[in-house]
């Protein structure tokens, strides 16, 4: 029952979420999806800061979190240094939960959870990720690609807590892979640090 780290960054639709989901279903971790803190936040409006402050369980609940707008309006709340420095502890205080915890985002390796245990970068080509987040939601491709790249820019060009991969992460481009290789990767990393 002793903490245990697993940290998933990337770029949006990268597959850190299936690997996540998968990597703690197979360990018996928890799981926490930082990016929907950011999306809660986006959609929410009003002060963001405020908001981060005092984020609840029924934000993280709303189902328009997944969409394309609510992506956007996450990485623009993302920025906010305040912002970031509200869901700090939330985050570190998950990650050494007992029993083992997953959590995906962009900066867990980075900055969150520098000492964890296993970090994974897991990422794609920009035309591979438009075509899964295409296929999950519909919409007018080019525009979907666009959206992609736009992200992309704003998470790995921000001031603070910049996208990157940590200097210990190890690198899994599913760009070419099926999500049962790509799992089978992530799992055989965790097997080697447990
Ligand atoms: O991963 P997801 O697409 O849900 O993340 C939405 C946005 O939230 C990202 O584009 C990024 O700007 C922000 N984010 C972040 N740090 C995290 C997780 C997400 O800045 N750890």
């Amino acid at each position: 029952n002793q903490p245990f780290t697993v940290a998933i960054d990337g770029p949006a639709a990268a597959g850190k979420g299936t690997i996540s989901r998968a990597v703690a279903a197979r360990f018996g971790f928890a799981h926490l999806d930082t990016g929907a803190l950011y999306r809660a936040l986006g959609v929410k409006g009003g002060d963001p800061v405020a908001a981060a402050q005092s984020l609840a369980s029924e934000d993280l609940a709303r189902d328009d979190l997944r969409s394309l707008e609510a992506g956007a309006a996450a990485s623009r709340v993302a920025a906010i240094p305040e912002v970031r420095a509200a869901l700090l502890e939330f985050q570190q205080r998950f990650a050494r939960r007992p029993g083992g915890a997953v959590l995906d985002g962009r900066d867990i390796g980075t900055v969150i959870c520098p000492e964890a245990e296993v970090k994974l970068y897991v990422t794609a080509s920009a035309e591979v990720r438009a075509q899964r987040r295409w296929l999950e939601l519909g919409g007018d491709p080019a525009q979907v690609l666009a959206e992609v790249r736009a992200r992309d820019e704003r998470d790995m060009g921000r001031a603070d807590a910049p996208l990157r991969p940590a200097a210990d992460a190890v690198i899994l481009d599913t760009s070419d892979l099926s999500i049962a290789d790509a799992v089978a990767l992530a799992v055989a990393e965790v097997e080697k640090a447990l």
